[in-house]
């Protein structure tokens, strides 16, 4: 029998209903299901201070102190990792899973699928996590995002919505509902099937080919804009933070600099720069655009 180890974190549980319909299909197989637990739990719902209080770190790539797992087996045929991104990284806890000596020695030379539950904004982490994967010497085999597919401004109402009052529900009832939809994550048994195909095989060459076969997956222009540069800006605030903010009070009064750095670049600059750039600058970067969406499609 096959033997899948399929892992991840999740806060509110989002992820973790998107990975049991993705290994839904699984049947026949021997999957090892692993959750993720924090020695020191992130509180949930957040406050303000404490959501923006872990970007410095999150984007530092750091590590935080895993309560312990086990693994039933020693080698698995197939490593199914769910991740979610905070602050266009990996989440501390999936950065601390990959830089944890116990998972690193079992992906090795191991095929991985990862799977994300994002609002809308992953390249950047996924960056990451390929590095962090090949550092390991595991190889990426599949990569299904699922996000919230609603505008960007009013997913980023929602989401806030959804992680300070800790209910997946319509802010004010009038924007929509934060998060992936409950149709998407219904449907993620599909990917789950293809990634059995291939599992059964032991082929998985083509496996990142039937995941985007069904057209579901796509990058918007506008987000993949924002996402190639603000990262930087991101890295600049996290070590200029980590730097000044030698006590308690000087910390917090940077973060609270950067949450309005945030809201203003996110709901004012953003908007007006986007403009620009679609009516002047777009037609001259469609080749860009078009690498740029086929490598974050693919796996290689
Ligand atoms: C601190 C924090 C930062 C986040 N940053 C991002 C982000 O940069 N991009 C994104 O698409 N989603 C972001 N999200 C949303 C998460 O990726 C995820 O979709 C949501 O938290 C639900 O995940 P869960 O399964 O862990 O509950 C963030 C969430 C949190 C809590």
């Amino acid at each position: 029998m096959k033997k899948v180890l399929a892992i991840n974190y999740s806060q509110t549980g989002q992820l973790d209903e998107i990975m049991e319909r993705f290994l839904s299909p699984m049947v026949g197989v021997d999957v090892d299901r692993v959750k993720i637990q924090l020695k020191v739990p992130y509180g949930f719902p957040w406050d303000s201070d404490r959501f923006f209080e872990v970007m410095p770190e999150s984007v530092m790539e750091e590590v935080v102190e895993l309560q312990d797992f086990d693994l039933t087996h020693d080698a698995y045929d197939l490593i199914v990792l769910g991740y979610q991104p905070w602050f266009l990284s990996p989440s501390i806890p999936t950065t601390s899973l990959l830089k944890h000596e116990k998972f690193k020695a079992v992906i090795q030379g191991k095929p991985v699928v990862t799977v994300i539950g994002a609002r809308n904004m992953w390249l950047n982490a996924q960056d990451s996590i390929r590095a962090l994967l090949s550092a390991a010497g595991a190889r990426q085999v599949a990569n299904i995002p699922l996000i919230d597919r609603s505008n960007n401004l009013t997913s980023a109402v929602s989401i806030l919505h959804w992680m300070l009052n800790g209910k997946k529900t319509r802010p004010m009832g009038i924007f929509p509902k934060p998060g992936v939809s409950d149709e998407d994550i219904w449907q993620a048994d599909r990917y789950g099937a293809f990634a059995k195909k291939a599992l059964e095989t032991g082929e998985y060459d083509d496996l990142q080919r039937d995941v985007l076969s069904l057209d579901e997956i796509r990058i918007p222009t506008n987000i993949l804009f924002i996402e190639m540069r603000a990262k930087k800006l991101f890295r600049i605030w996290a070590r200029i933070i980590k730097k000044k903010g030698t006590t308690v009070a000087k910390r917090k009064r940077w973060l609270v600099g950067f949450k309005y750095y945030l809201i203003f670049a996110l709901f004012v600059v953003s908007p007006i720069v986007l403009v620009i750039f679609n009516l002047f600058l777009r037609p001259f970067e469609l080749g860009s655009i078009k690498r740029k969406k086929e490598y974050y499609c693919g796996v290689n």
